[in-house]
């Protein structure tokens, strides 16, 4: 039933800076592939094999990332370093990519809506590559087998604590038919704590129904001043589709911000037999040579001096 997800990256990152002046965040490194690798990884491994990106101005390396680079390909082949060949090749055959552009920063909304031109009257799937989820079963997935099912539009939900929901677009919830799986009352995006429905947060994976792009035609400018995908998904319920919720099972790192994405290295890393030891032992070595000073927020490591090292 879904064949094609958006990608929505045109996003400035500016959380990043300065190394977002340059390099799109969405190419930032968790171990050595790019975060936005990741979500076509979780995409293919439910079987989606079209991406539609909404790129912006200074995010063309997205596009030269998902192609084929022929002269690395010969460097790597004269030097017979063909496993690294895989590593970069693979995804380029097994994935389509089509690029739209976003003119102007005006909000998730808007971005989606700006692919509206490559998707037909089809269930879409819609990724945050903000949030990298880790499963053995990709989130994505957990979310199409629910709308097959219900043959509606299906939001990812994760509970978070109550004073963190203003960072989320938050649910209602009419009816909840087993642990994980909710119908949806109403949405509101950054609500206060007094104004949040639940502490059940939308997190960055969608699938829904095509009338969600005539819900963005119409819709105005929400909070921030932009235009929010959780206005047109409250306007789909509003015009009588149901919407499903689905509390997806995995760990969710949100590597939009320099800690989160430092977090993704280090839970990947673990994960990952090829580093996992090796992190654990400079785990425990810094364990023993970090001193306390005047509480948590001044760690100093012994051996890199007795100050912290402070920007310029
Ligand atoms: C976006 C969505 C929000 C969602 C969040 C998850 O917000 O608008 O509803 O809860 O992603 O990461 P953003 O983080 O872009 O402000």
């Amino acid at each position: 039933m879904v064949t094609k997800a958006i990608i929505p990256a045109g996003g400035v990152g500016t959380r990043f800076l300065p190394t977002t002046k340059v390099l799109p965040k969405e190419m930032l490194p968790i171990l050595e592939k790019p975060a936005i690798q990741y979500i076509v990884e979780e995409g293919l491994r439910a079987g989606l094999k079209n991406y539609i990106v909404v790129t912006s101005k200074h995010k063309t390396c997205l596009e030269d990332h998902f192609d084929i680079n022929q002269e690395l390909v010969s460097f790597l082949e004269e030097k017979g370093k063909h496993s690294l060949i895989d590593g970069i090749e693979k995804i380029v055959q097994l994935a389509n990519f089509v690029y739209v552009r976003q003119r102007e920063p005006r909000g998730l909304g808007h971005a989606i809506w700006t692919a509206r031109n490559v998707i037909g009257k089809e269930y879409v799937a819609i990724f945050l590559p903000d949030d990298i989820i880790v499963h053995s079963t990709p989130a994505i997935g957990q979310l199409m087998q629910v709308a097959q099912q219900e043959k509606c539009s299906v939001i990812a939900v994760q509970e978070v604590p109550m004073n963190t929901v203003s960072n989320y677009g938050v649910i209602g919830v009419r009816k909840q038919f087993s642990p994980n799986l909710f119908q949806v009352k109403e949405l509101v995006e950054k609500p206060t704590i007094s104004q949040a429905p639940s502490n059940l947060a939308i997190i960055g994976r969608y699938v829904l129904s095509p009338s969600i792009f005539g819900a963005l035609d119409e819709l105005k400018i929400g909070v921030n001043g932009e235009v929010q995908l959780t206005d047109a998904i409250q306007s789909l319920l509003l015009s009588g589709e149901k919407v499903f919720a689905y509390k997806v099972q995995g760990v969710r790192h949100d590597v939009g911000n320099p800690m989160g994405l430092l977090k993704a290295n280090i839970d990947l890393a673990l994960r990952n037999p090829k580093y996992s030891d090796i992190l654990l032992d400079y785990l425990s070595e810094l364990d023993r040579e970090f001193v306390v000073m005047q509480g948590k927020a001044n760690l100093l490591n012994k051996n890199a001096g007795s100050k912290p090292i402070l920007p310029l």
